[in-house]
């Protein structure tokens, strides 16, 4: 049951090739929608350049030669050459037909199943979560849904910053406040406290100077990466620890959310130190790395500094540590070579945008990324807070994301107790949680990804405007109806009754489901899908202000608008699955 574009698609393509040649079929019809009518395709005005014609002859070529009757009026040519087109409301309907029959409702199967590597969340240990962290976790887990409802295999990649020369500072801390004290329970409930104790300890045994016997913290510290770094048992075991305790904290984040990350998706920064060295000899031996001020640097074709000079990618630094920049290479080594990426999308802050870029590049340059494989930096903006800038911290203190995640389920507990006083307390707070947390989700999915937002509980709980309190509702709403029908026998038509105005557009607004998802899956824009939801919503208050459902006396026309309306709650539910947000059953 092809979508209405994908159909006029088609059918154009072949009017196309009738009317001027085999060559011209896979012109883009441009199939629009139309302010005039329901859609218009423009291709007359670019095939009318191509040809050496007049764009409304051109227009007019084409309208004799497509065949739209069973699913057209007759097109007009409107202006220079476009042509606008009004479905057939019986077509609509018999497409609503199928749709209501098709248990992927509209999804497309894809062309060709792909296995999608997303990289997403990457906390690091022993540091709060931030908002930017937060929001690349929701953006990601939207993605592995879409991508997954869409058929492809999808491959979970929590690169989660467990390495590195942090980690001697954080042992020693561990170490000296001891596993089982109150101090280390910090590392599950507030890990950034925990890692501020050892960073002032550090700083202040800096600011003292080393002991001659090097028992000083700092120098204990710089010490214990080395022996972390060199394999010693004793170190990794309290290493282990160290991330155990982390990952606690993760997780319970990761359950509040209900985002789809488990252990299994753990691929930290630590799981490819045997692989730094390779990746370095490699390189070298390529001919593509050499030392510089005496760290060993790539120098990818393409990203010069302020005064023209090559910007370096250090892969080591002087004194033999690795970096970050060696661990992503020999992350992507992994993920073509290992995990058989097709597609490869790196939900990340755009801040390591620059970072990425000369990474892919090096790679390109050593061979190891090629065009097989389609990498992109799905890149992530920034949270504001109400003053502008970057969202970290509230009243001074440290904002800590469990808490920002409890205030929004208490707000959205005032929503849920004035709406619905009369619920059970136990279902209250359950809807409390749905709303709440899907609110938070919906404002960092709704704002297109790349773009900065200011973070706005009250907005974000709105029951009006796109969001996402203003879908569940529409949910709950459907949903209630379908109680009411159940309880009075009304039992929804096999068929959707689509012939009125208000039907027909709903009707058509979900057939476009499909080809929503399809887009965010290859665009990696949970908004476009966010939007759609939102206008799909609003064509469903439309249709039910204007055709009563249980009141209609028409017992045919009832038990289809019942249907229509059943589909429109399918396809809202399964939509904001795909986003990682809960439907109410009541609001
Ligand atoms: N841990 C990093 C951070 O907090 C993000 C890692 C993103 N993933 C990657 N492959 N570099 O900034």
């Amino acid at each position: 049951m092809p979508a209405p574009e994908i159909a006029l698609t088609d059918r154009f393509q072949s009017a196309f090739a009738a009317a001027f040649g085999e060559e011209y079929r896979d012109a883009d019809p441009i199939i629009r929608p139309s302010q005039f009518a329901d859609f218009q395709c423009n291709a007359a005005m670019g095939l009318a350049k191509r040809l050496g014609r007049k764009p409304r002859d051109i227009a007019q070529a084409i309208l004799d030669a497509v065949d739209l009757e069973d699913m057209a009026e007759t097109p007009e040519i409107a202006g220079p050459g476009f042509l606008n087109i009004r479905l057939r409301t019986d077509w609509v309907a018999a497409q609503a037909a199928e749709l209501a029959a098709d248990a992927r409702l509209g999804i497309p199967a894809p062309a060709r199943a792909e296995r999608v590597v997303v990289d997403y969340s990457a906390p690091n240990v022993a540091k709060e979560m931030h908002v930017g962290h937060l929001r690349t976790t929701v953006v990601g887990d939207a993605l592995v849904r879409t991508l997954e409802k869409l058929g492809h295999t999808v491959i979970r990649q929590n690169h989660i910053g467990d390495w590195g020369t942090p980690f001697g500072m954080l042992i020693e801390h561990l170490l000296e406040v001891g596993e089982d004290s109150a101090e280390a329970g910090l590392l599950e409930t507030d890990p950034n406290a925990f890692y501020q104790a050892a960073r002032a300890k550090f700083d202040a045994a800096e600011a003292e100077g080393p002991a001659a016997d090097e028992s000083d913290f700092a120098s204990r510290a710089r010490a214990r990466v080395r022996t972390l770094q060199s394999g010693d048992g004793d170190t990794l075991a309290i290493w282990t620890r160290l991330v155990d305790l982390s990952k606690q904290y993760f997780h319970r984040i990761y359950d509040m959310l209900d985002v789809t990350l488990t252990d299994e998706h753990l691929a930290g920064e630590s799981s490819y130190n045997a692989a730094l060295e390779i990746v370095c000899k490699d390189l070298e031996a390529d001919g593509l790395a050499r030392i510089s001020d005496g760290a060993l640097c790539v120098f990818p074709e393409g990203f010069t500094g302020r005064d023209e000079k090559p910007l370096p990618l250090i892969i080591r630094k002087t004194g033999g540590g690795y970096g970050y920049a060696t661990t992503d290479l020999a992350a992507l080594r992994h993920r073509v070579d290992d995990l058989r990426a097709d597609r490869i999308a790196y939900v990340i802050g755009t801040s390591q945008e620059l970072h990425l870029a000369m990474v892919f590049e090096a790679a390109r340059e050593a061979g190891w990324l090629t065009d097989a494989v389609d990498v992109r930096h799905v890149k992530i903006g920034s949270v504001l807070g109400e003053d502008g800038k970057i969202l970290r911290t509230r009243s001074g203190a440290s904002l800590r994301l469990m808490a920002l995640l409890e205030e929004a389920v208490t707000s959205a507990r005032g929503v849920i107790d004035e709406l619905r006083p009369d619920l059970p307390e136990d279902e209250r707070a359950q809807v409390a949680w749905q709303i709440g947390i899907g609110s938070v989700k919906y404002a960092d999915l709704s704002t297109s990804h790349d773009t900065d937002y200011t973070f706005d509980l009250d907005r974000m709980l709105a029951l009006t405007g796109n969001t996402a309190p203003y879908l569940q509702y529409a949910v709950a709403r459907i949903r209630s109806i379908g109680r009411k029908a159940q309880a009075q026998g009304v039992h929804p038509a096999e068929v959707p009754h689509v012939v009125n105005d208000a039907e027909r557009a709903l009707a058509l607004q979900l057939l476009d489901f499909g080809p929503v998802l399809a887009q965010v899956g290859a665009t990696y824009e949970p908004h476009r899908l966010c939007a759609y939801l939102f206008s799909l919503a609003q064509a469903f208050t439309a249709f039910y202000d204007a055709s009563p459902i249980l009141k209609e006396d028409d017992e045919e026309v009832r038990a289809g608008r019942l249907a229509l309306a059943r589909l429109t709650e399918s396809v809202l539910v399964e939509g904001l699955d795909a986003l990682g947000v809960h439907a109410p059953q009541q609001m």
